[in-house]
């Protein structure tokens, strides 16, 4: 079982008017949530590099990109290049995970491997033995704000599962419609990383909002079963 459950705000519910302030109240988050969207893979476009790069140059904090871009075996190189730490890519586009996570690994940055709402977790078959994280969305790509889908609690259970046949044991994280209502119940149905945009940015205090999530998501991982 990994030590603490990890958590990673995601900048996409930030303002970006004030994007160094916002950065630095979350710094005791334990990752920094980028999402890249291209207008192509979800109906919505968001930031690139650039953005990864000024974040990088703001923050120790580790970055955690999720990519929602039709071709990331091309282009997820970039992002390590900009200072990425970790890289997620969906099962649903890239083309050989692990030749990509080899050409990650070579340069020192992880991999995750993300399905969607509708892509069932027996498709992760071939996946976990090369990835370092698995990312299970809570909500469909794209936006921002949305309700938590309560079939991803069995699709967490089921991962953990596989990931045991497996003999590994990958980050599990979840991305979508969490909060403080559900941090704990995320936890003990296997969750490791904790990705909230909105329940933390649009707090008026994001500090505590993470401290919180952190403390009620440790009790939910003690009642584990593992
Ligand atoms: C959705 C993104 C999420 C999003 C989460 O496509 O991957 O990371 O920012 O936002 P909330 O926590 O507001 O659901
Ligand atoms: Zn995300």
């Amino acid at each position: 079982m990994n030590d603490s459950i990890l958590i990673s705000p995601s900048i996409l519910a930030a303002d970006f008017l004030n994007l160094g302030r916002d950065i630095a109240a979350i710094s005791d988050a334990d990752f920094v949530h980028i999402d890249v969207m291209d207008g192509h893979f979800v109906p919505n476009l968001s930031y690139g590099t650039t953005i990864v790069e000024a974040v990088k140059r703001a923050t120790s904090v580790p970055l955690d990109v999720h990519m929602m871009v039709t071709n990331p075996d091309e282009t997820a190189l970039w992002y390590a290049d900009a200072g990425a730490d970790l890289i997620s890519v969906h099962r649903e586009a890239v083309e050989d995970l692990s030749a990509l996570a080899d050409r990650l690994h070579e340069r020192g940055v992880k991999i995750g491997v993300v399905i969607n709402p509708a892509t069932p977790v027996s498709d992760l078959e071939d996946a976990v033995d090369v990835v370092d994280l698995v990312l299970v969305m809570s909500v469909n790509p794209g936006f921002g704000g949305q309700g938590f889908i309560d079939a991803t609690y069995g699709k967490l259970r089921e991962l953990r599962e596989l990931c045991d046949r497996h003999g590994v044991s990958p980050l599990i994280e979840v991305d979508g419609g969490v909060s403080l209502s559900n941090a704990r119940a995320l936890a003990a149905a296997g969750a490791d990383v904790l990705v909230a945009g909105s329940a933390i940015f649009k707090a008026p205090q994001p500090a505590a909002v993470i401290r919180d999530m952190r403390e009620l998501a440790s009790i939910g991982r003690t009642s584990r079963k593992d």
